[in-house]
C-alpha cells in the first residue's frame, strides 16, 4: 500500500466539500492547474483549434516594439500569474526593463521559469514572488521605486465574472501606482463555432483536461468518482458573452470524497470554468471601471484577441 502522506490544499477539500452542499454545482477553475493539469494546458495552447496563445504570442512578437514606444525603457515588468513566462521574452526585449516581478501561485513553477529566463537574460534582475495575485499585494523592495509595467496576458482576465475583474483591475492599481502602466490580453468575441471548437477540441486534450479535475479529487481526496461517467461541456453563453465549462454526469452517479457519501443525477453538471469574451470597446470600459485608461489597443487581421496599454492616471475631478 501506497503510504505517502497526500498534503491536500485545504482549500481545495474545502471548495470541492463545499460544491455538492449547494444547488448549483461548482468548483473554482484554479484547481484544474495540478501537475498533470497544468501539462495537459500546455498541450492545449499547442491545438489546431485553440487560437488564444498563438494569437497573442504573434502580436506581442510584432508590437512589442511599439509598445515600448509608449512605455520607455527601465520600468519595472510585473507579470501577473506568470506560468512559464513563455510569452515575456518578446516584451523583455523591446521595453529593456530595469527588473522583472514574475508572480504566481505556484513557487515550483515560479523557480523553474525564473531560472529559465535568467539564462536568457543574463543581466536582468528577476525578483519572482511567490503570491495569490487576487489579493493586494507588496512587491519586492528592489523594484519600489522603479516605475512599474504590469503584464497580464493570456485574457486571464476572461476567467473572472466581471465584478472580480474590476476589483482585480483596482487592485492591480494599487500595487503597480499611479504612473504605473499595464499591458493586458482580452480575447475577442468572434463565431460562435470557432469558440467552442477552442474549448472542445477534436482531438479530445481539453476533455481530458477538465475531467482530470475528477481524476484530481480521486486522487487526492480518496474519491471513487467513476469519470468515465461524466462528459466534458463547453457552451456559449450569448447573453454574458462567455464560454461556460461543465461536467457532465452521462448516467445517475454515486460516489464517495474523503468518506462523504454525494449523488448527482443523469444530466446534472458541475460549473468549472467561464471565458469571458469582449466586443470592441467592451475591454475599455472594463479597465476604466478598475481605474486605467487605455492608451492603445493593438489586435491581429481577424480581431480574435486584442492587446491593451493603459495607464493609471491620477484622479481628477469629472463632470
Ligand atoms: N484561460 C484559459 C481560457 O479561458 C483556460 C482554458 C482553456 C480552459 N481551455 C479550457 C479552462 C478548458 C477550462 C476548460 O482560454
Amino acid at each position: 500500500m501506497d503510504m505517502t502522506i497526500s498534503r491536500i490544499d485545504p482549500a481545495f477539500r474545502n471548495d470541492v466539500l463545499r460544491c455538492f452542499e449547494q444547488e448549483n454545482l461548482a468548483i473554482p477553475a484554479r484547481w484544474l492547474y495540478d501537475r498533470q493539469g497544468s501539462e495537459l494546458f500546455e498541450q492545449i495552447t499547442d491545438l489546431p483549434e485553440y487560437y488564444p496563445t498563438r494569437t497573442e504570442t504573434a502580436l506581442l512578437s510584432q508590437y512589442s516594439d511599439q509598445a515600448a514606444e509608449m512605455t520607455g525603457t527601465g520600468r519595472a515588468i510585473v507579470e501577473f500569474g506568470s506560468g512559464s513566462s513563455t510569452k515575456t521574452p518578446h516584451l523583455l526585449r523591446a521595453v529593456q526593463p530595469a527588473a522583472y516581478v514574475p508572480i504566481d501561485i505556484s513557487g515550483e513553477f515560479l523557480a523553474h521559469s525564473s531560472a529559465q529566463l535568467q539564462t536568457q537574460f543574463p543581466d536582468l534582475p528577476i525578483y519572482p514572488l511567490e503570491a495569490d495575485f487576487m489579493r493586494k499585494l507588496t512587491l519586492p523592495d528592489e523594484v519600489a521605486e522603479m516605475p512599474k509595467l504590469g503584464f497580464f496576458p493570456g485574457s486571464t482576465i476572461g476567467n473572472m465574472i466581471a465584478r472580480t475583474s474590476v476589483d482585480l483591475l483596482r487592485f492591480m492599481r494599487e500595487t503597480l501606482g499611479t504612473g504605473s502602466q499595464l499591458l493586458i490580453g482580452f480575447d475577442r468575441i468572434k463565431d460562435a463555432d470557432v469558440l467552442v471548437a477552442a474549448y472542445d477540441d477534436s482531438a479530445g486534450v481539453t476533455a481530458e483536461f477538465s475531467l482530470n479535475l475528477l481524476h484530481r479529487i480521486n486522487r487526492e481526496m480518496d474519491g471513487d468518482i467513476a469519470v468515465d461517467q461524466f462528459r466534458h461541456v463547453a457552451i456559449w453563453n450569448d447573453l454574458y458573452a462567455r464560454i461556460e465549462i461543465y461536467l457532465e454526469a452521462l448516467s445517475d452517479a454515486r460516489f464517495s470524497i474523503d468518506g462523504n457519501q454525494f449523488e448527482m443525477a443523469k444530466g446534472q453538471k458541475i460549473h468549472i470554468e467561464n471565458s469571458h469574451k469582449y466586443g470592441l470597446r467592451d475591454a475599455r470600459l472594463m479597465l476604466r471601471a478598475g481605474g486605467w485608461s487605455p492608451v492603445r489597443e493593438w489586435s491581429d487581421d481577424r480581431d480574435y484577441f486584442s492587446l491593451i496599454l493603459a495607464e493609471a492616471h491620477p484622479f481628477k475631478n469629472a463632470p
